[in-house]
């Protein structure tokens, strides 16, 4: 009897083991692809509340693909884009046209949608959100 139980525990303590390691496994698996790093949500303040959910942007992903200047642009005055370092774009476009003719939104827009575009057109991958509700994904 006594034997019988001891191995009883010893077979709870493998399962509960096993447990643990699959837990493991799994939240180091998981974690890293929804890390803030990863993943930018891109929630302006200058665009006041929002009408739509707010956008996911996989930054990571763009980052290993582009060049940071694609985005981040900033030109000298010869017109050269010098940019690179990242930041908001907020930083440079306003909500309304000012000393930037391109309003905020439209800035987003038209940067990400038509380089998804082009992209869509030119290669094979065609896995790029043109539709609103691909960005501004309902939670
Ligand atoms: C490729 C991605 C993408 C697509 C497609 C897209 N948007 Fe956006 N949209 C954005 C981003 C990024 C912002 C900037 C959000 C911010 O700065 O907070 C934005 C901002 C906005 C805003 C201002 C913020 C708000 O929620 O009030 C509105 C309104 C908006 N989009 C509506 C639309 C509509 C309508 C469509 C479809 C015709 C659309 N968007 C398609 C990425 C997208
Ligand atoms: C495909 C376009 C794109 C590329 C490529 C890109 N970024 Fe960004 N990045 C963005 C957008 C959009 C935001 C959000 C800006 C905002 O909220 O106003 C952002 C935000 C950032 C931020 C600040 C916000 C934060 O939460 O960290 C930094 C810093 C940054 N990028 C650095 C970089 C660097 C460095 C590279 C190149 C290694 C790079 N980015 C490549 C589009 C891009
Ligand atoms: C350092 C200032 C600065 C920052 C930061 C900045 N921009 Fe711009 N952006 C400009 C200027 C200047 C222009 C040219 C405006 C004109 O036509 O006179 C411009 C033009 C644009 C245009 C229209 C021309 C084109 O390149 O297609 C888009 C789209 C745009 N910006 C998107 C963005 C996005 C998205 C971000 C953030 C990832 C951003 N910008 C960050 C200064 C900036
Ligand atoms: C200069 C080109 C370029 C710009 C600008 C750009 N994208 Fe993309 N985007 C891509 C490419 C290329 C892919 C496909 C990447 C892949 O499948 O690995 C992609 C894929 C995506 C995907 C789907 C893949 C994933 O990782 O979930 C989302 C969502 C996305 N982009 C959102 C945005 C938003 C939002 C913006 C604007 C803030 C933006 N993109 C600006 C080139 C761009």
């Amino acid at each position: 009897m006594k034997a019988k139980a001891n191995g009883g525990k010893e077979g709870m303590m493998k399962y509960i083991m096993c447990m643990w390691i699959v837990l493991l496994m799994t939240g180091t698996t998981v974690f890293p692809a929804y890390s803030q790093d990863e993943i930018i949500e891109i929630n302006s303040e200058a665009l006041g509340s929002h009408t739509r959910p707010v956008v996911q942007f996989p930054h990571m992903n763009h980052e290993e693909q582009i060049e940071c200047s694609e985005c981040h642009h900033e030109y000298d005055e010869s017109g050269e884009n010098i940019g690179g370092e990242g930041g908001y774009c907020s930083d440079c476009h306003t909500r309304n046209a000012g000393s930037n003719p391109v309003p905020l939104m439209e800035a987003f827009h038209l940067q990400c949608k038509q380089c998804h575009a082009k992209e869509i057109a030119s290669s094979e991958n065609k896995d790029m959100p043109q539709m609103c509700g691909q960005c501004h994904v309902k939670k």
